[in-house]
């Protein structure tokens, strides 16, 4: 039997990292994941593939011991929000420099990186999209140094687990009335998890994927409305979508960055100021339609579930269904 490889993930502990973990344990790699609170992801032990540390990945010592010994890192750490100023540079720009570093110090061949469609140095509409932008373009000039490394832009990301779909499900699934909306007409190309982790699981030994950038979205473009009231009619609802204009969305995103979970911040109303589409890339195949409909059973509405259950097998594709 050939010995397993071994593959450090960095933000491993995340929606997509676990995910990417399980996957890359499931093909034979000998996973390592860090997170700052381990005891809250132990659900990644059940693989033996799987290794769980807690550790301070942003202290360059403790990054450069996680680094020994192994064959590839994949760096998934990222923020949407800033706790305190400054981390969007701390986290997406500073760290990648450490990363860099760290692998160059341990002799690592071989980096793969999550970064986010429309981020850019220059242009990105937002403090998230520019910071990035900068930590990717980093990568790829320090890459030349002997480091192959690879990145991966994606749109939304959807899944079990995520920050998006279940969570506006989640939050509209208690409310009765109107549903206000900021950005309601922002474009988005929503990606399924499983079809990124592929992405990412095929690209580590493929040397075509070298010095790449990868957009990574979905087979549909939506706008942000059009997803809630796919949910909204899917789970069967007594909720409306009202939709904001440009004021009112801007002084939602100021109400909301200063309470508890920030929901909504304007960095986040800055960065859906522009369309968030793939232009050169071959769409993924997972339809967010299909998934939807896939909510009705995890949120335990009794009829949409037998809904689901009598029309599944009828048709893989999600049009089929009314
Ligand atoms: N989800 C999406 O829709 C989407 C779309 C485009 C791009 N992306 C990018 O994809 C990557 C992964 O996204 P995700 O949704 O899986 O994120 P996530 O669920 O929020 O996970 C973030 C990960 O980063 C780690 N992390 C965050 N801040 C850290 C810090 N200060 N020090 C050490 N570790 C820290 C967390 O580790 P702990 O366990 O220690 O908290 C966690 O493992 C991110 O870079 C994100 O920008 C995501």
């Amino acid at each position: 039997m050939s010995k397993r490889r071994n593959i450090l993930l960095l933000g491993g502990s995340g929606f997509i990292g676990k995910q990417l973990a399980f996957a890359l344990a499931n093909r034979g790699w000998q996973v390592t994941v860090t997170s700052r609170r381990p005891h809250r992801n132990r659900e990644l032990l059940v693989h033996p593939g799987i290794r769980l540390l807690a550790g301070n990945i942003t202290d360059p010592t403790s990054l450069r011991e996680l680094c020994d010994g192994q064959h590839a890192v994949i760096n998934l750490v990222g923020i949407l929000h800033e706790k305190r100023k400054g981390d969007f540079r701390r986290i997406h720009v500073d760290f990648i420099k450490a990363v860099v570093d760290a692998c160059s110090d341990s002799g690592i061949k071989r980096l793969l990186h999550v970064s986010a469609l429309g981020a850019d140095q220059a242009t990105g509409s937002s403090l998230y999209l520019r910071s990035k932008g900068e930590g990717e373009n980093l990568l790829h000039t320090f890459g030349q140094r002997g480091l192959q490394v690879t990145s991966f832009q994606p749109s939304v990301v959807f899944g079990k687990g995520d920050n998006f779909i279940n969570q506006f499900a989640g939050i509209l699934r208690w409310m009765v009335g109107y549903f206000p909306l900021a950005c309601a007409d922002s474009k988005l190309q929503p990606v399924y998890v499983g079809d990124l982790v592929t992405m990412i699981v095929n690209a580590i030994d493929d040397p075509d994927s070298y010095s790449k950038r990868y957009q990574a979205c979905g087979p549909e473009v939506f706008s942000l409305q059009q997803i809630l009231e796919l949910i909204i009619t899917t789970l069967r609802l007594p909720v409306r979508v009202l939709p904001l204009g440009k004021g009112l969305s801007r002084l939602q995103a100021l109400i909301l960055q200063n309470l508890p979970g920030k929901l909504f911040t304007m960095d986040n109303y800055r960065s859906l100021q522009t369309d968030n589409v793939c232009h050169d890339c071959e769409p993924c195949e997972t339809s967010l339609r299909q998934y939807i409909r896939g909510l009705s059973v995890m949120f335990g509405n009794k009829s949409n579930y037998d809904r689901f259950r009598k029309d599944y097998p009828r048709s893989g594709n999600p049009e089929g269904y009314s």
